[in-house]
């Protein structure tokens, strides 16, 4: 389990509670990027007396997609089969981690998704779950994916998805990194299958969403489409030459 945590002081030791009483045996690791608040030592004071929690400290605020490819790399180097992301912040609820776990079976990467049926949003302001539905919108048709929550940050990966993406190449920062690693995953040919899950907006802190991660995404989604666009025209004269 890889939770990336900026400023989660109080986010921390709840989610780690909640997790620890639905799967006590689980291997966590803590990515903190140096959080003003103090998370990284709640983190390393929880460490001490939680043998399988582990804390990945980081110099500076690097965006998610930089944590969790550190996560990753950690995770992958300790051999672990099975990787998993969640938020700090109580958004994910590591209750409902069993039943992605066991879609693994007929998945190499499940998504935990609030826009499949069953899926839901419990206390996102309107203007927060417009934005995260049109960007999703935008990515099906801008990507031409089937996946209806791309942009979700609860998932397990199975580590040959991992192993099989080139993730010193990956460069997205902010959220996108979630649509970057889908997009990745469906072209290199693994099965993505997604579980509903509620999603219940964090009670306490704020969260990182600014406009550059936005904008970010907006122009990657944009060029990553394009390209498999290009991609295919170039296939279509490739085939009409033969
Ligand atoms: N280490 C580190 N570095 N952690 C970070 C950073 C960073 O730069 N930015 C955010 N985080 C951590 C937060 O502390 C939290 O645990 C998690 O990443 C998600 O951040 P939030 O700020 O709570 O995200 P959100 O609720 O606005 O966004 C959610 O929805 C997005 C869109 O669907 C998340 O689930 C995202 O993963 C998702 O893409
Ligand atoms: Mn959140």
């Amino acid at each position: 389990m890889i939770i990336p945590t900026y400023d989660e002081r109080e986010n921390l030791p709840r989610i780690l509670d909640r997790l620890r009483a639905t799967l006590p045996d689980v291997s966590v690791l803590v990515v903190d990027d140096n959080s003003p608040d103090g998370t990284g030592d709640i983190a390393d004071a929880r460490a001490a007396e939680d043998e399988r929690l582990h804390v990945l400290h980081r110099t500076e605020k690097n965006g998610l997609g930089g944590a969790y490819i550190a996560g990753f790399g950690w995770g992958l180097d300790r051999g672990y089969q099975v990787l998993v992301e969640m938020d700090a912040d109580g958004s994910h609820p590591p209750e409902q981690l069993p039943r992605l776990l066991d879609a693994l079976d007929r998945a190499d990467l499940v998504i935990g998704s609030r826009y499949v049926p069953g899926g839901s949003v419990v206390n996102w302001p309107k203007s927060r779950e417009v934005l995260s539905r049109g960007g999703n919108l935008y990515c099906r048709l801008a990507l031409g994916v089937g996946v209806k929550d791309i942009t979700a940050g609860f998932r397990a990966y199975r580590a040959e998805v991992l192993k099989g993406i080139d993730l010193s190449g990956i460069e997205s920062h902010g959220y996108c990194f979630q649509v970057d690693l889908a997009w990745r995953s469906l072209q290199a040919g693994f099965r993505v299958v997604e579980v509903p899950i509620t999603f219940t907006e964090r009670e306490i802190g704020v969260s990182k969403m600014s406009g550059n991660i936005v904008r970010e995404a907006l122009l990657k989604v944009t060029v990553w489409g394009l390209k498999h666009r290009v991609d295919q025209a170039k296939s279509l004269v490739g085939l009409g030459k033969r």
